[in-house]
C-alpha cells in the first residue's frame, strides 16, 4: 500500500508518495480504507523546522483527517465491513489503509460524501470544545478571529446555533465581504477599529490587541501564539485549549452538518500523488476552505 511520507523538516519538496507496510489490527480497532483526508495548519507546522509540533522521527506520516471505508472490524464491532466511516485520527492519515481506534469512528451519514466528510473532524471538533471553554452566558458579545479560516467559520455558525452574539475579524476587505455573505455576521477587518467583546475565540494568533476584549473578558485560542501580558492583564482568564478526539462531540458535530447547520468548504482535491502541489495550495493565504487529498 501507498503512504505519503515526509523526509525531512522543509516545504512540500520533502514529502512523498512512498509503499509501505500495511497497518496491523489491534483489538478494539478498525482497518479503514481511507479515501479522502486533508491538509491542516498543524500538518505544514509539523513539516516547519523551529514550530511547536516537532517531529520525533523521520519518516513521518502527518494527516488528521479521515473519510473512508471499513475494511475489517472486531467481531462484536459497531462497525461492519463496507461501513462508511468518518475520523478524528491524531495522527497518520496521509495512507491507503488505517487502523483507527473504534472509539475514534463514527459513521459517514450518507448524505456528506468523502471529500467533505474529510474536511470536517479536526476543524469542527476543535471549534465545538474551544467555544465550549468560554462558557458563553446569555447577552454576552463573543469575537472569533481568523472568522475565513475552517476553525473560525465552524465556530461562528456554531455560536449562531446558540444564539451568541457573534461578529468575525478578517484580513482584508475581499474575505470581509466572502465572509459576511457566507455567516451574515458583522465582520472586521484587521485593521480597523473594533469595539471589546466580552469573550475572544482567538484562530488567528492574533493575541496583542488588549482593546478588542473587555476588561474582564474571556479569551480562548488555539493558535500556538503567546498571549501578551496586555492581553492576560485585562482579561479575567485566557486559555490555550488543545483538541482532543471524542466521538460524543463528532457525532454533535455530523448531526449539524447532516441538518443543514454546519457547513464545510473544500477550497481544492488533489489525489495522493500531488501531495506536493496539495501542500503548496494549502500554505497559501487566502484561501476559502480546505485542501482535501484523495487516496
Ligand atoms: N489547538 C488545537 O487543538 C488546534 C486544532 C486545530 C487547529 N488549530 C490551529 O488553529 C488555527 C486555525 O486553524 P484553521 O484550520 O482554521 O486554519 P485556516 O483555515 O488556515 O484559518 C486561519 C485563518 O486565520 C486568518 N488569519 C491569519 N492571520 C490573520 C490576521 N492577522 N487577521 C485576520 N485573519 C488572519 C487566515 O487568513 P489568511 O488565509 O489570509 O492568512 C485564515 O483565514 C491554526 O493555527 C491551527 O494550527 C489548533
Amino acid at each position: 500500500m501507498k503512504a505519503i511520507q515526509v523526509t525531512n523538516y522543509g516545504g512540500p519538496e520533502v514529502a512523498g508518495v512512498q509503499s509501505v507496510d500495511a497497518p496491523i489490527k489491534n483489538k478494539g480497532e478498525v482497518l479503514v480504507r481511507v479515501v479522502a483526508s486533508s491538509v491542516n495548519p498543524v500538518d505544514i507546522k509539523h513539516m516547519t523546522p523551529g514550530t511547536v509540533q516537532e517531529i520525533e522521527q523521520f519518516p513521518m506520516i502527518l494527516g488528521w483527517d479521515i473519510a473512508g471505508v471499513v475494511m475489517a472490524g472486531d467481531k462484536d464491532s459497531t462497525f461492519q465491513t463496507g461501513d462508511r466511516v468518518l475520523a478524528l485520527h491524531p495522527q497518520g492519515s496521509w495512507q491507503q489503509v488505517v487502523s483507527v481506534q473504534e472509539n475514534q469512528l463514527l459513521k459517514l451519514p450518507d448524505d456528506i460524501d468523502f471529500i467533505h466528510g474529510a474536511s470536517i473532524p479536526l476543524g469542527a471538533v476543535t471549534a465545538l470544545q474551544a467555544l465550549r471553554k468560554l462558557k458563553i452566558k446569555q447577552g454576552e458579545t463573543l469575537l472569533v478571529t481568523g472568522a475565513m479560516g475552517l476553525v473560525g467559520g465552524y465556530a461562528i455558525e456554531l455560536a449562531k446555533q446558540a444564539k451568541i452574539s457573534v461578529a468575525g475579524l478578517v484580513r482584508n476587505k475581499e474575505q470581509k465581504k466572502i465572509c459576511e455573505d457566507l455567516f451574515d455576521v458583522r465582520m472586521y477587518v484587521s485593521d480597523e477599529s473594533l469595539p471589546a467583546f466580552d469573550t475572544v475565540f482567538d484562530t488567528a494568533g492574533i493575541l496583542d490587541r488588549a482593546e478588542i476584549l473587555q476588561s474582564k473578558g474571556r479569551l480562548v485560542t488555539v493558535s500556538d501564539d503567546k498571549v501578551s501580558p496586555e492581553v492576560e492583564e485585562r482579561a479575567l482568564w485566557t486559555e490555550h485549549n488543545f483538541v482532543r478526539t471524542s466521538q460524543e462531540d463528532l457525532q454533535t458535530i455530523i448531526a449539524l452538518f447532516s441538518k443543514g447547520k454546519l457547513h464545510s468548504r473544500i477550497e481544492a482535491v488533489y489525489s495522493m500523488n500531488e501531495i506536493q502541489e496539495a501542500l503548496k495550495h494549502a500554505s497559501q493565504n487566502g484561501n476559502n476552505g480546505k485542501t482535501i487529498i484523495v487516496f
